[in-house]
């Protein structure tokens, strides 16, 4: 096999498991990996991270995505969420410490959950910290943010755990806009 034809293989592969992996995610939105296909090592690259176009998420809306094997929720919050979740006295926060590690030394503030400055996008782990569960999003739960029904743990607009078992807020990725509309994970 030709040095092409390689790449050729390498680059169908990895999109065949960009979709298989993809399956959560919603019309409007795509997702590939970060391949740099001249790179040897481009299938390490690929796995660690990839690139989001976020470009059909509406505001109020959601999509999810699946990265290194677990889902991501990629919100773009109405200004009524990202006020609700400002207003919140981090003190009172069952988890007032858990860090964002896009912005190190932070503590669980709204403002500092969030991607952008406005609050608009936020972006976490999808998983539950209590024992792994994939929390409902869109409002959901007594804190209009996302309810876990495993064991009824419900979190704030901004993932932050108000009540029920789970010990910490949701965790903020590794993430960054590489540009208006695509969101790297990794
Ligand atoms: S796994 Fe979510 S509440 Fe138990």
């Amino acid at each position: 096999m030709s040095h092409a034809e390689d790449n050729e293989g390498t680059r169908r592969d990895f999109l065949y498991y960009a979709t298989a992996g993809a399956g959560a995610v919603t019309a409007g939105a795509a997702v590939w990996p970060l391949v740099n296909q001249m790179n040897p090592s481009a299938d390490v690259k690929a796995l660690s991270s990839i690139l989001v176009d976020v470009s059909g998420v509406e505001v109020g809306t959601q999509i999810s995505v699946m990265f290194l094997g677990k889902p991501v929720f990629i919100r773009r919050r109405t200004q009524a969420e990202i006020d609700e979740g400002r207003a919140v006295d981090v003190a009172g926060l069952i988890d007032t410490a858990s860090e964002n590690p896009n912005k190190p030394g932070t503590d669980a503030a709204d403002q500092n959950r969030t991607m952008d400055e406005n609050g608009e996008w936020l972006v976490m782990m999808g998983v539950c910290t209590h024992l792994g569960c994939v929390p409902l999003g869109d409002g959901s739960g007594d804190f209009n943010g996302w309810f876990c029904p495993c064991h009824g743990s419900h979190y704030d607009t901004a993932g932050r755990i108000r009540k029920g078992p789970a010990p910490q807020n949701l965790h903020v990725p590794v993430a960054e806009f590489t540009d208006a509309t695509t969101i790297k994970l990794g």
